[in-house]
């Protein structure tokens, strides 16, 4: 089948063989517009022009794993580590509150202080404080039985890239004592504890393919997360991919609108590394099919340490900065930031 027949079998069902998707991702140029338009489409049917806003606060760089692409890989020893106190944890989510967020990310490396006692008790605080508000995790992979700790302590949501639905590929960006498996496994559990649950991968990751790129949109298919990341690779001084090319806006838009179209109501980021490669970036997202934003509500002291890839955007600006200038770069594109917890809508369309 030519792109434009695959660009219109995808928009009746949905949905594609693996080899189907390698080909359209490759074709991707003549049907872009047509995946695109289909894409808000959707997302306009579903959340109308609101984008949903999410707090992030980043509590440690502080990580026991050395993945290959991560600037706050273990082995790299010019990354300054900090962990914040629970106190400028809770500082951070009032002050995100007050700016109108209603749901907060508590993201960091796997770092064995924030146990299930002491991150339940954050859980539990942040949620009496304020309980029309969601929290969300992305602390890396746990046990099943912490995540239940920590869903039972209040949780509710969990965001656990994939990286790679190939595990050969899986294996080219992680040291041997991390497995695809592990991952897949991490992914289930969390569905099963009633968490809604994310997964993602970066675009143009190293030795990334088609092909494999196809096997994360069939992955996407059948898994159905509430959330999708998805944002370019961006190289790290630091790391031994130091010297890979980034990803390209252009492909990871494009796997936007596609991911919008196989999975409608999925709660899709506009990333900051897409801001980070384009300084439009986040605004070409929406405009793909994107419908949340993340802005970092990290104290600016400690933002230049976590700093997964080179020249990461936001990190001397105050989080109410961040605020204004999103708000008028989502305004620009025609679409508004709500105050509003961003629940997934699995209503069918
Ligand atoms: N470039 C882009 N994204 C990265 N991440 C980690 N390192 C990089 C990088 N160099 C992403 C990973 C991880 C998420 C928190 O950040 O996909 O899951
Ligand atoms: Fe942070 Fe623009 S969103 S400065």
């Amino acid at each position: 089948m030519n792109p434009k027949s695959l660009a219109e079998k995808l928009i009746a069902t949905r949905a594609l063989e693996t080899e189907q998707y390698a080909a359209l991702i490759d074709g991707r140029d003549e049907i872009r517009e047509l995946l695109q338009n289909e894409a808000v489409r959707l997302r306009t049917q579903i959340y109308g022009k609101a984008v949903f806003i999410r707090g992030l606060i980043e509590i440690s760089s502080f990580c026991k794993n050395d993945c290959l692409y991560c600037g706050i890989r273990r082995s790299n020893k010019n990354c300054e580590r900090y962990r914040l106190t629970p106190q400028q944890i809770l500082d951070c989510a009032e002050e995100g509150y007050r700016l109108g967020f209603r749901t907060f990310v508590l993201q960091g490396g796997e770092d064995g202080y924030f146990t299930d006692e002491r991150t339940g008790w954050l859980i539990q605080k942040i949620k009496a404080a304020h309980p029309d508000c969601a929290v969300t995790l992305s602390l890396g992979e746990r046990g099943y039985e912490s995540y239940k700790k920590l869903k039972e302590a209040g949780a509710d949501r969990y965001l656990l890239r994939h990286e790679t639905a190939e595990p050969a590929h899986y294996k080219m960006l992680h040291p041997p004592d991390m497995s695809y498996e592990n991952r897949m496994e991490c992914l289930q559990s969390l569905r099963e504890l009633g968490y809604q649950v994310g997964c993602g991968f970066m675009v143009g990751s190293p030795y990334q393919t088609s092909a494999f790129l196809a096997r994360d949109l069939k992955f996407i298919e059948s898994f159905r997360p509430d959330m999708c990341g998805i944002g370019p690779f961006i190289p790290h001084r630091d790391t031994p991919f130091a010297g890979f090319p980034a990803g390209e806006a252009e492909l990871c838009c494009f796997l936007l609108s596609v991911i919008r179209i196989i999975h409608p109501p999925v709660l899709l980021p506009a990333t900051t590394a897409l801001g980070t490669i384009h300084p439009r970036g986040r605004e070409l997202g929406l405009e793909a099919g994107a419908n949340v934003v993340m802005p970092n509500l990290s104290p600016v002291d400690v933002r230049k340490k976590y700093e997964l890839y080179d020249n990461k955007i936001c990190t001397g600006e105050e989080s109410a900065q961040c605020v204004g200038c999103l708000d008028a770069r989502v305004r620009s594109v025609g679409y508004e930031i709500v105050s509003d917890r961003g629940d997934i809508r699995k209503e069918s369309v």
